[in-house]
């Protein structure tokens, strides 16, 4: 009977079921009401006592194992009628995850970045929230300018003066403080205006400020620099600069560049002249060296600055600015790197 009970045992651990009608059946077969199990008893009432002490586990074990078996399987077929029931197909392949892609803003400050670092520009960034030397004074601007208005910039509080800067220029001063020229610097970063939004303004947006500080640097090296960066950036070397005015530059200029008169986009970018606003630049004023700190009877540098919105806008033909805000993911995965 031993050797019966054992290859019961391998038996019941070696079933397999396609169905639970089939689960059933197996219990039926070893546990029903004239199953297995009963004329296994029925031989056990008739064995030597001394047998019993030996087999009386053994048929326990056995019994065990067929109840495991059918527990174990009924739940698996109940899981499986409920995930038919409800649809589900698993055996499909899945989706897979999709994957996000960079920003607009990022493809493009990635860009302008990387042309600075082959020319040897260093990368900082500063603070959001500033104060009113790093922003205006620090930086030229007389104490009755606009810019300086309550309504033009968005304070966090008054007396002393904290603010959300309103450009990168901010950062020109904290590093021009920080350390001695020669320095060569592009600072990325976001700024905000109190700016009615529209489709050309928005109340926050980017910039990059860049800096170049050391013996000699002339008003040459700042043309020769835009050149190299616009043939890098646009494929387009043809500059026009027009004298216009900074408080922190002397003199100063606001570069465009001529994109052409080719297509139809090309007049409505251009309204129609060809030409292209892409930049504020100048000669750093002495006065805002001076309060740095660096001897300009030393040292001279160019600044520069442009907005990353801007040239996304020109490179993707993108019409209206508030698109890069509202994170509409059919907006944003047009875009790759
Ligand atoms: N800070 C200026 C603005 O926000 C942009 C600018 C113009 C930056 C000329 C400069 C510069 O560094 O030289 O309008």
């Amino acid at each position: 009977m031993k050797e019966e009970l054992d290859a019961l045992l391998i038996d019941i651990e070696s079933r397999s079921f396609e169905s639970a009608d089939q689960v059933e059946a197996f219990r039926v077969e070893f546990i029903g009401r004239h199953g297995k199990m009963k004329d296994l008893m029925v031989q056990f009432r008739s064995v030597a006592p001394e047998l019993k002490r030996e087999l009386g586990p053994l048929i326990n074990q056995v019994k065990g194992a067929v109840e495991a078996r059918v527990a174990q399987e009924q739940s698996n077929f109940n899981n499986k009628e409920a995930v038919n029931a409800s649809g589900i197909d698993l055996s499909r392949p899945s989706g897979g995850v999709p994957l996000g892609t960079h920003h607009p803003l990022q493809v493009v400050r990635r860009e302008i970045v990387s042309i600075f670092k082959n020319m040897g520009y260093g990368v900082v960034e500063g603070p959001e929230i500033e104060d009113d030397w790093h922003v205006f004074s620090g930086l030229n601007f007389p104490p009755e300018h606009p810019a300086r208005d309550m309504q033009d910039t968005f304070f966090v509080e008054r007396n002393p003066d904290l603010l959300l800067r309103t450009h990168t220029s901010s950062v020109q001063v904290r590093e021009m403080e920080r350390r001695k020229p020669p320095m060569r610097i592009i600072m990325p970063g976001r700024v905000f205006r109190n700016e009615a939004v529209s489709a050309r303004a928005h109340c926050m947006f980017h910039q990059i400020e860049g800096l170049y500080i050391d013996e000699d640097v002339s008003f040459a090296d700042l043309k020769q620099m835009i050149l190299y960066f616009t043939k890098a950036m646009f494929g387009k070397s043809k500059l026009r600069f027009r004298p216009s005015f900074f408080p922190f530059t002397e003199p100063s200029a606001e570069v465009d560049i001529y994109w052409g008169l080719e297509s139809e986009t090309d007049y409505r970018l251009t309204k129609g002249t060809g030409w292209l606003e892409i930049m504020g630049c100048g000669m750093v004023d002495p006065k805002v060296l001076e309060n740095c700190n660096i001897d300009p009877e030393n040292y001279s540098g160019y600044a520069f600055g442009l907005g990353i919105e801007r040239i996304a806008m020109l490179i993707y033909e993108i019409p209206d600015i508030r698109l890069f805000f509202e994170n509409d993911v059919r907006f944003l995965k047009q875009f790759k790197s």
